[in-house]
């Protein structure tokens, strides 16, 4: 990987991606192109203090107004929402830029849809319904501080609904930001543990794309190659935060597993890892390093190929083994990715209590990621998938 500035699009996506060490510098270019005016960027209250985002502000051309709203949590509630909306409306924003993890990113991408009609997100909360957006949502520029969510290639953002206690996906294509600056000087400063999260967060979104009932041909390379990506970087990333060439790497797989699941949707993990956030607080990441290796497991006998497949691009398969012995490899791989990195293994470790099992069950029965997965779930298999993973 070079120094350079890469400018590219991909044809199962909208969104123009440009990469590489300084590639924010680039942002004014975009808000030229889009006609802007009026940046509202939205971040949380550690990304603020970034020099990156002073860059923005002090880097600012003349005629484009700049204001910051900086009061993104992790796993944003509706009311952040509702909040951010209204700052956005009072400051006439013509563009979000979005500026951190993937709470951030959702965060703008619904704070885009919210300027523009106050009140929105409030009638987003239904489990199974299609998201509806404005119109005239606002343009976002996606610019991520962790190499994990793929939310600045995605149409999703995920909500927490503060009265109903649900963590939601809304999905619309009005939430593809237009542009994704991916600089990985900017991931340099995350700590450990939210890059180890990242990471695993990504390499879940890339196996559950892979195994999807709705996974195509090309979908199936892009996530292959997200998974080599981040298992040959994860390591090195978590250990070296100023080795860029491994961020870089990593950021690298994670969007292009974003690019992958964008289309295929998800699965079992992602189902059960809402609940764990949204009634316990985990963080994404963590809930999916835990419940991946379980929600392999599950899905291993519907897709025993498909996981040989993944094992292959792990760098463990065998070629003397038949798919069966591969596909079991590919379940330690991730296991032993996990523990190499110290990710989170248990839930009974991050404080999610043994009784609220059947509760969390129902939720991620719920979710739209069940109809993808390649392995038919009852509420039973779920309860049994969080008993294993407790
Ligand atoms: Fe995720």
């Amino acid at each position: 990987m070079n120094n350079e500035i890469i400018y590219e699009t991909f044809n199962n996506n909208p969104v123009d991606i440009i990469s590489g060490p300084g590639a924010l510098g680039e942002v004014f270019s975009c808000v030229g192109a889009l006609h802007a005016r009026r940046l509202l960027v939205v971040c949380g209250e550690n990304v603020v203090k970034l020099p990156a985002v002073n860059e923005l502000r002090d880097n600012c051309p003349n005629g484009i107004q700049l204001q910051i709203f900086d009061q993104v949590e992790p796993d944003p509630s509706d009311s952040t929402i509702v909040a951010g909306g209204e700052v956005a409306r009072d400051f006439a924003a013509d563009t979000i830029v979005a500026v951190g993890g993937g709470s951030s990113m959702d965060a703008g991408k619904a704070i885009a849809a919210e300027a523009g009609a106050e009140g929105w997100i409030l009638t987003q909360d239904q489990p199974g319904q299609s998201t509806t957006v404005p119109e005239g949502i606002l343009p976002i520029i996606a610019v991520p501080t962790t190499a994990g969510t793929g939310s600045e290639v995605t149409p999703f953002s995920v909500i927490t609904f503060t009265q109903t206690q649900r963590k939601l996906p809304l999905n619309h294509p009005g939430l593809y930001p237009r542009y994704a600056l991916l600089d990985p000087n900017l991931l340099i400063s995350a700590p450990r543990i939210a890059r180890v999260a990242a990471g695993m967060d990504a390499l879940t979104h890339a196996v559950e794309s892979y195994v999807s009932k709705e996974a195509t041909e090309h979908t199936q390379r892009q996530a292959g190659q997200a998974i080599s990506l981040i298992t040959q970087n994860l390591r090195q990333a978590a250990e070296a935060p100023s080795d860029t060439q491994a961020q870089a790497a990593l950021q690298r797989g994670a969007m292009i597993a974003g690019l992958a699941f964008a289309q295929s949707r998800l699965g079992i993990v992602h189902a059960m890892a809402l609940p764990l956030s949204a009634l316990f607080g985990v963080p994404h990441g963590q809930a999916n390093a835990i419940l991946l290796p379980y929600g392999m497991e599950y899905n291993r006998p519907a897709a025993v190929a498909e996981f040989a497949n993944i094992a292959e691009a792990m760098g463990v398969s065998e070629e003397q083994s038949d798919d069966e012995a591969n596909s079991r490899r590919a379940v330690e791989a991730v296991e032993h990715l996990a523990e190499d990195v110290q990710a989170s293994r248990r839930m009974r470790d991050v404080g999610v209590t043994q009784d609220a099992i059947p509760r969390m069950a129902e939720e991620a029965m719920k979710s739209p990621h069940i109809a993808r997965n390649p392995r038919a779930i009852q509420l039973d298999d779920l309860i049994a998938v969080y008993e294993r993973a407790y």
